[in-house]
């Protein structure tokens, strides 16, 4: 059986949440706010190894102690300037096996659960291409002019919000990063392929932390789930 593995894209800025440290460091219910990704991931007894792909001038990872993780966590230095870079790198310094599967992970979504990834590798582990957490759009859409002013009201049917982890084999992940790197996320570049990700449906508590107002809502969530 090929094996399962995390592998977390944790080299950005958090140019979005306007703060000198980067927003995967900042406190959240108690610790740093990877640590509530990284230790979700740790304890899911189906994957083999969690991979944590740092800026090669990261300054932060050291700072805290993560030997309760034990020698599942791999942290690799090789974040590239886009999130597809620092996967894309993580990918090739993994050495894992083009069949064994891959499941990435935003350090941004701090709320994911075992019940999450449960879900997704139960649903796409005989899948022939893999898939994402998604959750369909639950609000009105509207597009703006260049005014800011409404155009139309966009049809919601079939639209869903993409979130993370997304679960490929390691070998296809690897040949559609190095095929397509302007992707926001893994899914947009297997797509480019030609295949067809499966959308495993998720909830919008694994949300993605990306403005400072949202740290309120993952901090109550996070103290709830306790
Ligand atoms: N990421 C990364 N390497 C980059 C950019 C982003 O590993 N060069 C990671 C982030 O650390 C984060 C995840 O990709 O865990 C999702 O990205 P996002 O939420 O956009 O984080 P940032 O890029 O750091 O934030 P911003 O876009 O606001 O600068
Ligand atoms: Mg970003």
């Amino acid at each position: 059986m090929p094996e399962f593995h995390a592998l977390v894209p944790a080299a950005g800025f958090g140019a979005r949440m306007g703060n000198q440290l980067p927003k995967q460091y900042l406190p959240l219910a108690g610790k740093p706010m990877i640590a509530h990704a990284l230790e979700t991931l740790c304890a899911c007894a189906d994957l083999a190894t969690v991979f944590v792909v740092l800026s090669p001038d990261d300054t932060q990872f050291h700072c805290h102690d993560w030997s309760h993780l034990g020698d599942k966590l791999q942290p690799l230095f090789c974040g590239g300037a886009t999130r597809a870079e620092s996967v894309s790198n993580g990918l090739a310094a993994s050495e894992l096996e083009p069949d064994e599967w891959v499941l990435v992970h935003d350090a941004a979504r701090p709320c994911l659960t075992q019940a999450h990834l449960a879900k997704l590798i139960a649903e796409l582990s005989g899948d022939a291409v893999g898939g994402i957490l998604a959750v369909p759009v639950a609000d009105t859409l509207k597009r703006a002019d260049s005014r800011q002013r409404i155009e139309c009201t966009e049809p919601r049917e079939g639209l869903w919000q993409a979130q993370t982890p997304q679960m490929f084999r390691a070998g296809l992940l690897t040949q559609a990063l190095r095929q397509c790197r302007s992707v926001t996320d893994e899914a947009s570049a297997v797509e480019a392929l030609g295949l067809q990700p499966r959308l495993v449906e998720g909830d919008s508590s694994n949300f993605k932390v990306t403005y400072p107002q949202d740290l309120l809502l993952a901090e109550l969530l996070l103290n709830k789930n306790r």
